[in-house]
């Protein structure tokens, strides 16, 4: 979704802010733009399409002089990609300047106000109406103007505004939307991600909804909308830029599936004390686990997925009831929930819309909230009762790799932590269970030496109309993210099914040359896996099975067959489905698509 970058310091400042969005294209947008406060006040230069087009446009930056500005990446909600329609956009007089990432939900109400009272609207966007509204309520204060507007605007919003009267400092906020300061040496920064203020600075300010930021050089004052001076702890990133470049591979989505092995070795190392897993960083008590009446695992996409794992692993191994469900379903349907239900939120980012809407339902309900969440210090992380990080680093790929892994993990440990406390699970158990975990990176690097193989299987499927994943209990969960990793990179159409299912109807799509990706890992269903390949294969399907190393009768039945290294039932997720990424990577790679930034989608959804 929309990306922001806000400077001011003693550089030029347009570079700058080019270079911090391009460190947010990651995110998705069609198109981008800056505003800077030169010495013929507010200059604006946008352009729908490529940040290198805007870039281009203005040699690099270097056209444009001035050493303050805020920038766009632009993924369109209201009104269709145009330079119109692209950010910053400027009030009638030219005042203000603004950009902003979120929904203006009431913006139709105060554009016919302000239509009213003589403003004329240049874009068909919600954000142009708090240009507007600055220049309405601006009396020569500019913080008192941006308590005005927030109090008058519902929604989400992350703005960065410059106003002409101010050539030395610029405002900021943010409600639901991301949005970080960066804290350097004589300059500061805005941003809605880290990695755009990395190469300038660790040091940085995470800001509480309706947090009012008020920037100059040398200085970056808080306040909350009392205008009260609010004072903040400064968080130091801990992890390097390189963390977010490419690092010599070719595609960010390659570099973070061959990543995995370390991320998931970070997440689990620090957990593990003394042959017991240790979750320092949470406070749910056995008392409370043991009351327990029912898991919530409630997320989206990818994420939501994850939680298909954890209703098995969860339920297997302490015996409590989890419903999974889809967060923009779960906001609206009414759960049943009170304090004895456990509402486990997992987001890579933390900043997904739905998912907090549905973390800030499950507290009204009074359930107790268990977020597993990437992203330090995002919404999620910071609403939620207990958190549980997952390592995963920054991940910049749209379609998200190793923080699914970490995710699965975290609901791995997370699981095997209750059965602990509880005394369900035996001293053998736990041991088995750690050393899983433990050997989890190694078994994974090995999956990754053979990805040549994949690269083959790929090559052959590519031109592909349609592809079908199947698989039973625990295969069936990675089933599903097989299918949209492949959907959301190769644009091929694909399903996931649960391999009993077929027959009730979807087996009528299965013609010759169709393509199922059949995982064979789960022991006690093997055989019924076989039967599903047959049934398949007799109507003239290929099958690609995936299956555990050893179970070499598989190759009578499927055209080819990918191995993965046995490891105990409980981690076995976690490896099915690297071969999946890889496929989907390899695929999305031979038709030559933009496998960092998928078209129409956005890495952090931040909207409804
Ligand atoms: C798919 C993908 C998405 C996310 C989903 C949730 O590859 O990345 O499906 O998993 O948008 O995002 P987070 O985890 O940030 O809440």
């Amino acid at each position: 979704m929309c990306g922001i970058v806000g400077y001011v310091g003693a550089n030029q400042a347009a570079p700058i802010l080019l270079d911090g969005l391009s460190k947010l294209e990651y995110r998705g947008y069609d198109s981008a733009g800056i505003a800077v406060m030169t010495g013929d006040g507010i200059v604006v230069k946008k352009k729908q399409g490529r940040l290198a087009t805007l870039s281009e446009m203005i040699d690099g930056g270097k056209a444009v002089k001035g050493t303050m500005g805020i920038g766009h990446t632009r993924w369109a909600t209201h009104g269709e990609p145009s330079d119109t329609n692209s950010h910053p956009h400027l009030s009638n007089s030219g005042r203000f300047a603004v950009v902003h990432n979120g929904i203006i939900e009431n913006y139709l109400k105060l554009r016919e106000y302000l239509t009213k009272k003589g403003f004329e609207f240049m874009s068909e966007t919600d954000t142009e109406v708090i240009a507007h509204l600055f220049e309405y309520y601006y009396k020569g204060d500019i913080i008192d103007a941006m308590i005005n507007v927030i109090n008058r605007v519902d929604g989400s919003y992350a703005l960065g505004v410059l106003c002409a009267d101010n050539p030395d400092s610029f405002i900021a906020v943010r409600k639901e939307s991301p949005l970080i300061v960066g804290l350097g040496e004589g300059e500061n920064f805005i941003a809605s991600d880290i990695p755009a203020i990395l190469s300038h600075t660790r040091k940085v300010y995470f800001l509480e909804n309706n947090e009012i930021v008020f920037i100059n050089k040398d200085e970056v004052k808080v306040f909350n909308t009392d205008r009260e001076e609010v004072s903040k702890n400064v968080y130091e990133v801990d992890w390097d830029i390189s963390a977010a470049e490419k690092g010599g591979y070719e595609h960010f989505m390659f570099k973070e599936i061959m990543e995995q092995p370390r991320a998931i070795a970070d997440t689990v190392k620090p957990r593990i004390k003394d042959g017991r897993i240790v979750l320092d960083d949470i406070s749910l008590t056995a008392d409370y686990i043991r009351n327990i009446n029912k898991v919530y695992i409630v997320a989206c996409g990818s994420a939501y997925h994850v939680g298909v794992v954890g209703k098995y692993v969860i339920e297997q191994m302490v015996r409590i009831p989890v419903e999974v469900m889809v967060a923009s379903e779960f906001r609206y349907c009414n759960p049943i929930a009170d304090e004895h239900t456990l509402v486990v939120l997992i987001s890579q980012s933390g900043e997904t819309a739905d998912t907090i809407a549905a973390m800030r339902e499950a507290k009204r309900l009074g359930a107790r909230t268990f977020a597993i969440v990437n992203a330090v210090g995002s919404c999620i992380a910071r609403e939620a009762d207990d958190v549980l990080y997952t390592w995963a680093g920054p991940e910049i790929a749209v379609a998200t790799t190793k923080a699914y892994s970490t995710q699965l993990t975290a609901v791995y440990l997370m699981s095997i932590y209750f059965g602990q406390e509880l005394g369900l699970i035996s001293s053998a158990q736990l041991r088995r269970y750690i050393k899983a975990l433990e050997d989890l990176p190694a078994k994974i690097e090995k999956l990754l030496e053979n990805k040549g193989d994949i690269q083959y299987i790929a090559s052959k499927y590519f031109n592909t109309k349609s592809v079908f994943f199947i698989g039973r209990t625990l295969d069936y969960a990675v089933a599903l993210e097989g299918s949209l990793k492949l959907k959301e990179i190769s644009y091929i159409h694909s399903e996931a099914y649960a391999a009993g299912e077929l027959k009730h109807g979807t087996i009528a799509l299965m013609e010759k040359g169709t393509v199922v990706v059949a995982l064979c890992t789960v022991g006690n269903l093997f055989d019924k896996m076989l039967s599903n390949i047959k049934e398949v294969k007799a109507r003239g399907a290929v099958v690609i099975a995936v299956a555990e190393e050893g179970r070499t009768e598989i190759e009578q039945e499927a055209d080819h067959v990918i191995y993965v290294p046995k490891c105990d039932e409980l981690t076995m997720p976690s490896e099915v489905v690297v071969p999946l990424q890889l496929f989907s990577y390899y695929v999305s790679s031979l038709k030559g698509l933009d496998i960092d930034k998928p078209r129409n989608l956005a890495k952090s959804v931040t909207v409804e």
